[in-house]
């Protein structure tokens, strides 16, 4: 005899909401064979119910009132998948005291609001899960809160945004940023605003969630410094790929004697890195430690059907702990400080045009070894008296590189501002 349905409650019904209704329909049977009873969803919010949908939802799924999924007691779990600070945040902390465990793919609720959700879920006694919200299909989040719980992790580095890897992929083939913009939009890839996407505020938020678990200590986005690609110049992409190098939106989070570590920003990798091949939508993860040497996990990092396959599997993951204190605790049993950027060591690539002319360039070496910055590589394009001069040290001390740097911006011969993007060691 088949046990009865146990009901599912959706916030949000567009790109990830619609595919979670879908794949769990689609694959109902294993579904019940794993925990034991059929899972339906029962409601699904979103503003407007009565708007014309290509999902084609069935009659009676859809409500604008969200009251109607927190009041409903055959509901047991709910997944978020609306997005946004608020009203999300207020509805979830509803949801946890009508006894509900959620399952949610929004990073930057967690990455700002982690410590009250968590806590307000321990409270009630049900669970809080987030698969979905970091690199999608990717399930980064259980390796590092589950298989890892043995090992301690000390880096962990990669591509946590598909859209703007699928933007740079292209770009890196001729592609114009505006027009791969608008085709990951279209694909389901972006944000709502596609801003948090291309400012690296969508990939701050990923990391601030993957040092807190990876490092069981407290990181919100405000400790993320991070850079995007909207800034980024096509010249410099293509003085990279002359030198070696792929352009990748790099977040990374390292523990190091004094704390934490943390930073996003477009960064040259070396094309022999595994980091560099990992092109189109798709993340790469990689969690390094002293037992587990260096694993790295890759998938599609963006894209409805990718990141309910996440959202289910934490679905999945509440209906079969509930009852148990598996997961329940958020984890965090320390406070490590966050550590300057300037503080840590990096390789950097610095473009700057300057006056073609003789000692310029010795000047420049010469202000740069004032600050201990060794130079590995240069490459010079002259025209009509100019020179676009590309500079790779090797690392130095960032605090002190910039010092220089800004000392070289003030020379006479040197004109803008000078470009300045990180480098990723080979290895
Ligand atoms: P989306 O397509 O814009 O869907 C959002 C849904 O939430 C819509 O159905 C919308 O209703 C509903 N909604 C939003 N605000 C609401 C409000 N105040 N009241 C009622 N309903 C509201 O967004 P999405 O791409 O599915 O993303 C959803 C979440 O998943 C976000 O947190 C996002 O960061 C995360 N995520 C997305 C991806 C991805 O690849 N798309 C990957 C990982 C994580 P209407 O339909 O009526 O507008
Ligand atoms: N907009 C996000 C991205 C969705 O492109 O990576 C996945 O979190």
């Amino acid at each position: 005899m088949t046990a009865s349905p146990i009901g599912i409650g959706l916030l949000g019904y567009g790109t990830v909401g619609s595919a979670v209704d879908r794949l769990l329909q689609a694959r109902q049977e294993d579904v019940t064979r794993v925990v034991g009873a059929p899972v339906e969803v029962r409601r699904a919010l979103v503003r407007d119910a009565s708007a014309p949908r290509d999902s084609n939802p069935r009659a009676g799924l859809l409500t604008s009132d969200f009251a109607e999924i927190r009041d409903d007691p055959s509901i047991t779990v709910v997944a978020e998948v609306m997005g946004g600070i608020e009203p999300t945040r207020s509805w979830m902390l509803e949801l946890f005291a009508a006894g509900k465990s959620v399952v949610t793919a929004n990073k930057q609720l967690l990455a700002r609001h982690g410590a009250e959700l968590f806590a307000a879920a321990e409270e009630h006694g049900v669970q809080l899960r987030f698969e979905a919200s970091v690199c999608a299909a990717i399930p980064v989040v259980k390796v590092l809160r589950e298989s890892m719980i043995a090992s301690e992790v000390n880096a962990v580095l990669g591509i946590v945004n598909g859209t703007t890897n699928f933007m740079l992929t292209a770009m890196a083939k001729g592609a114009d940023y505006a027009t791969v913009l608008a085709e990951a939009q279209a694909l389901g890839y972006a944000e709502a605003d596609p801003t948090e996407d291309v400012t690296g505020g969508d990939a701050a938020a990923k990391v601030a969630i993957l040092a807190s678990i990876a490092f069981h200590t407290r990181v919100t986005i405000d400790d993320v410094p991070h850079e995007g690609i909207d800034t980024l110049d096509s010249i410099d992409v293509a003085f990279a790929g002359d030198l070696g190098y792929s352009v990748k939106l790099i977040g990374q989070a390292r523990r190091v004697e004094q704390g934490v570590v943390v930073g996003v920003a477009p960064t040259l990798v070396p094309r022999a890195h595994p980091l560099s091949a990992v092109d189109g939508s798709f993340n790469a993860v990689m969690l390094r430690g002293d037992a587990i040497r260096e694993v790295t996990l890759v998938g599609p990092g963006a894209g409805g059907d990718e990141t309910a396959s996440a959202v289910i599997g934490d679905l999945m993951g509440v209906l079969g702990t509930s009852n148990s204190g598996f997961l329940r605790a958020d984890g965090f049993f320390r406070s490590l400080p966050i550590v300057p950027a300037d503080d840590v060591e990096s390789a950097l690539y610095l473009r700057l045009d300057v006056r073609d002319q003789p000692g310029v360039l010795a000047t420049i070496a010469s202000i740069l070894a004032d600050d201990q910055v060794s130079i590995d590589s240069v490459v010079q394009r002259a025209s009509d008296g100019r020179a676009q001069l590309v500079i790779v040290t090797h690392p130095a001390r960032e605090g002190a590189a910039r010092h220089a740097i800004q000392r070289i911006a003030d020379l006479d011969v040197c004109e803008g501002t000078p470009v300045v993007l990180r480098v990723l060691s080979a290895g």
